[in-house]
């Protein structure tokens, strides 16, 4: 029987790795699912993509859609396009997707609408804020979805709370800490660590790429000098996602103390986040990582989807005021950060027990 496998950006990568791992396992046991992985192109160059891949150990996809960038609609639109052809052509019996982009949704309403049945990898999380592009994917996703894989007892109370049948409702655990568990052997020092002067422990790393923090240039360069005054002159190693470069362009410099890295690959960014002092950032995956690490986060939002980083894990939010980061982060100063404990079932093995119930729900 064949699952479509969807992925289309960077946090999906190490979301779908593990699934098609646990596949590959069972069809060497002789279980009865085989799969098509979809790339749908929303990324499309080697730092946001390819590198992951490689990395990852994914198998090169069956089918790449290539749409590329647009705006939410054009995206959006052109992905729906390109999956009901595929669709049309090879029919499969499930459409898998994971997580909250763009390329999660549009191929979830191209599948739905073929009467094809679609089950959802991290549903059930909300942030409550329905001016993020991600909100709008994960209640759509969810209000076709089949079936319903979540990360947390939260993410079930949402979707039963939305109309879902308890037995479309799966707490299973967190694929992206399998990826996580799985290299954390494997991580690799980047280049220009040591060329850079950079000590384990002796640095901050940052990401930002939510359009409320870095599309407008004032803003992102008060955000920016309010991270160099908060980490009170540490190195701050900051990759930039592509969305972002182009606002640092717009603004002319970083401050003194930021390293400006490329987007890094998987293992050299698990690495960096690992030895890291703290990590400030404006991403959801980030904080769940951070969590499972034990390593100091700071999330740069008013509103997350993933609250048990919060009241169990070691991230803090703090909204988007930079005069928030400095008070924010002195008890880590003061060696007053909280340590923190991991969610349940966040224990490596999630992808298993979503072959394992896939394969009886499909039977
Ligand atoms: C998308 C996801 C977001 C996720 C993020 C991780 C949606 C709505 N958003 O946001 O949830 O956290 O990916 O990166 O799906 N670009 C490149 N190379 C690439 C891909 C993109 O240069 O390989 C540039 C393009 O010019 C594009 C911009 O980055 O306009 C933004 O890409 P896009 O896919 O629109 O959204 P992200 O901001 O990356």
């Amino acid at each position: 029987m064949l699952i479509d496998i969807i992925a289309g950006a960077r946090p999906n990568f190490m979301k779908i790795a593990p699934i098609i791992r646990a596949l590959e396992a069972r069809k060497a046991q002789g279980g009865p699912l085989t799969y098509r992985l979809v790339h749908t192109g929303q990324h499309y160059d080697a730092r946001m993509s390819g590198d992951f891949f490689t990395q990852l150990g994914i198998p090169a996809p069956d089918v790449n859609l290539e749409v590329g960038s647009g705006t939410q609609a054009e995206q959006t639109g052109a992905i729906m396009v390109r999956y009901e052809k595929l669709l049309m052509e090879a029919r499969s019996a499930l459409c898998l997707v994971v997580g909250d982009v763009n390329s999660t949704m549009a191929c979830t309403i191209a599948a739905k609408k073929l009467g094809v049945r679609v089950a959802h990898v991290e549903a059930g999380i909300r942030s409550g804020d329905i001016t993020m592009p991600e909100e709008v994917n994960r209640i759509v996703t969810d209000s076709l979805s089949d079936w319903y894989f979540t990360t947390s007892k939260r993410a079930n109370e949402h979707l039963l709370k939305t109309g879902a049948r308890p037995d479309q409702v799966h707490f299973v655990g967190n694929t992206m800490i399998d990826t996580l568990l799985h290299h954390m052997e494997d991580l690799q020092k980047p280049d220009f660590f040591d060329a850079a002067d950079l000590v384990p422990g002796g640095y901050f790393v940052t990401t930002l790429h939510r359009p409320g923090n870095v599309d407008r240039g004032d803003g992102f360069a008060r955000l920016l000098a309010a991270i160099a005054d908060a980490t009170r002159g540490a190195p701050v190693i900051f990759p930039v996602h592509p969305r972002t470069a182009r606002t640092l362009e717009a603004v002319g410099a970083a401050p003194a103390s930021f390293h400006l890295v490329d987007p890094q690959p998987y293992l050299q960014f698990i690495w960096l986040v690992k030895h890291a002092r703290a990590v400030i950032t404006d991403s959801g995956g980030i904080t769940e990582e951070t969590t499972v690490l034990g390593v100091p986060c700071l999330t740069l939002r008013d509103s997350t989807e993933r609250p048990e980083t919060v009241e169990m894990g070691t991230n803090a939010l703090i909204g988007t005021d930079p005069a928030a980061l400095a008070p924010a982060l002195a008890p880590l100063f003061e060696g007053k950060w909280k340590t923190g404990a991991i969610p349940p079932l966040w224990d490596g093995q999630t992808a298993p027990r979503i072959v394992a119930a896939l394969e009886t729900l499909l039977a």
